[in-house]
């Protein structure tokens, strides 16, 4: 497993590895790696022959009263798993002046999509997606990929993706991995840690509640108000959850809808605050046609 640190090697070495005719995967990620994670990485070596993982925390998807000075990092813990899975060539983990080199704030050019960040955490997160949807095309860039893999569990940064691959004319197969769990069905992330032990056992809200919108939403409920009121209604039955936002969205606009049709797909989401942990999940249903 190479590592690399500055965008010229990473872009030298893709450059070799797509002359030798590799199909080339990449696996963006923030480090701290868990099994969601690695279902990335194996869904990556499905998807081609040649994968890379880049581990950066990008200092412009955190607003100023967010985690980035206490986000968890483990360089050495991170290799050695990815080095077990025996499914990756090659880690991209640049400093931070390696993709900002003249300082964030001196960047002219920044990515965004008004439109497609209005509602769910696009609402809340106040150039969170700006940062994402810029700090992904530099690594797009350094690592030249065909495929990349991203989360289902961060859908409304999934479809972002998946547009800015599209309307950019990049070429980029943007590749969706369904969200891993625990055995309680709380969706993994990095930010679980920051539980409390009474928080940790009452976040199975969140999965419940959106489990409990795609049962509904697959057995014949064609209005999203019942649907949101259920997610609402399991998030309250956690004293020590705040329910930020229970929204039900067209996947293709990210906007809410009132109503929903045969064929349509719908995603079921929620955002809930555990002290300042914030958590959030999501079902994506295709409504189904036997409906009508
Ligand atoms: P990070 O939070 O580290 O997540 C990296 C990738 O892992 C994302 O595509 C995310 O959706 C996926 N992921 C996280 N938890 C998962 C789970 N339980 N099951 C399946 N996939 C999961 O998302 C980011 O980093 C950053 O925004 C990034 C895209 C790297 C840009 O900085």
């Amino acid at each position: 497993m190479q590592v690399l640190r500055t965008t010229a090697q990473m872009q030298a070495y893709a450059d070799e590895q797509r002359r030798k005719g590799h199909r080339l995967v990449l696996v963006p990620t923030m480090g701290t790696l868990h099994a969601g994670h690695l279902a990335l990485v194996n869904r990556a070596r499905r998807e081609g022959d040649h994968v890379t993982v880049s581990i950066f925390v990008n200092p412009t998807q955190f607003s100023p009263d967010e985690d980035l000075a206490s986000y968890p990092c483990d360089f050495e813990a991170d290799c050695d798993a990815l080095g077990s899975t025996g499914k990756v060539d090659a880690v991209f983990a640049p400093e931070v002046d390696e993709l900002y080199p003249d300082g964030a704030e001196a960047q002219a050019i920044w990515i965004t999509s008004p439109e497609l960040t209005k509602y769910l955490c696009g609402q809340y997160r106040p150039g969170h997606f700006r940062g994402v949807l810029t700090v992904v095309l530099k690594l797009f860039a350094c690592c030249k990929p065909h495929v990349a893999v991203f989360g289902l569990k961060d859908a409304q940064q999934f479809y972002l993706l998946r547009r800015l691959s599209h309307d950019l004319a990049l070429g980029i197969h943007i590749a969706g991995e369904p969200t891993v769990r625990e055995a309680d069905g709380l969706a993994l992330s990095s930010r679980n840690a920051y539980l409390n032990s009474a928080e940790r056992a009452q976040a199975v809200v969140l999965s419940r509640a959106v489990a409990q919108a795609r049962e509904l939403m697959e057995h014949g409920q064609q209005q999203s108000a019942p649907v949101v009121a259920k997610m609402t209604s399991i998030i309250a039955q956690a004293p020590l959850a705040t329910l930020q936002y229970a929204e039900v969205v067209r996947t293709d606009t990210l906007v809410p809808v009132k109503a929903f049709s045969p064929g349509d797909e719908i995603m079921a989401a929620v955002a809930v605050y555990f002290d300042r942990t914030r958590l959030i999940d999501n079902a994506i249903v295709k409504i189904p046609l036997s409906q009508c």
